[in-house]
């Protein structure tokens, strides 16, 4: 594991810290399209071919949990144009990429809900986190047809529906209901296309979340990018609520 825990005997000069989990709130490829004249979708299949770059950069250098807001539960409200050209990108990238994942010994995880999407489009997903449940690289987590609330309100109705006793429902239980349960929360949230919110993402999970907000629209987010997100990450001082650290 990369992460850095300093201790104040170590001899050995600090090193930045590198985050473990890292979220992106993919935003900006309308923008991205519009400006160069091109229909909207232009930019979506753009930002799918920015996704193995943003892994290339990020795995070398520690992280071990990506997660990629690909598809909020709001989204199906846009054109249904837009809404179908999505879902053949998710289906494409799937057909193209699950190998080449599976290759780079990536874990690919699904967050969201399943039901409403086709069949073949929920084969695909299932397909490409059987074959790869096993992998011991880097975590993909795939948030589509994902929603902060809607999360939270199905662990609820599952925790419910279990018969779970009131008194041992606590964050440690309640984490364990959410699709996020294989993965630490996030520690650095970026968000690309200078967009100041959170938008329904990884509501629970982000309580202590650092955040990296960016004017740069998702296709133009290049490694020199997220070094700087990384840079900054490395110069906050997590406190999770308590007083600052004496240096
Ligand atoms: C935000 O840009 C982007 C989205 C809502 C969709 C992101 C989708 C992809 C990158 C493709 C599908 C994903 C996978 C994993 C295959 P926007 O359209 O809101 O941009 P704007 O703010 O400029 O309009």
């Amino acid at each position: 594991m990369q992460v850095r825990t300093d201790s104040a005997s170590s001899p050995a000069p600090r090193k930045p810290q590198v985050p473990r989990h890292v979220a992106i709130i993919m935003d900006g490829n309308g923008r991205w399209a519009r400006k160069r004249g091109l229909p909207r979708l232009a930019g979506h299949k753009v930002g799918v071919e920015r996704i193995q770059k943003v892994l290339e950069t990020l795995g070398p250098r520690g992280v071990e949990y990506v997660t990629l807001f690909a598809f909020s539960t709001e989204n199906w409200n846009r054109p249904s144009e837009e809404v179908q050209g999505i879902m053949a990108l998710l289906h494409e990238a799937l057909e193209r990429q699950t190998k080449s994942l599976h290759e780079k010994n990536v874990r690919v995880v699904h967050l969201g809900k399943v039901d409403r999407l086709s069949p073949d489009l929920r084969e695909g997903v299932a397909h490409a986190q059987r074959l790869t449940i096993h992998n011991t690289g880097i975590t993909l987590n795939v948030a589509f047809d994902y929603g902060g609330r809607d999360e939270i309100l199905e662990a609820v109705r599952r925790i419910i529906r279990e018969g779970v006793l009131p008194e041992v429902v606590d964050e440690a239980l309640f984490s364990r209901y959410l699709y996020t349960a294989h993965s630490p929360d996030p520690d650095l949230i970026i968000r690309t296309g200078g967009e100041l919110r959170i938008s329904n993402f990884l509501l629970w999970q982000s309580a202590y979340s650092e955040y990296y907000h960016t004017p740069t629209l998702w296709p133009d987010l290049d490694a020199a990018e997220l070094e700087r997100a990384l840079e900054a990450f490395g110069r906050r001082q997590r406190r999770f609520g308590t007083v600052a650290k004496e240096e």
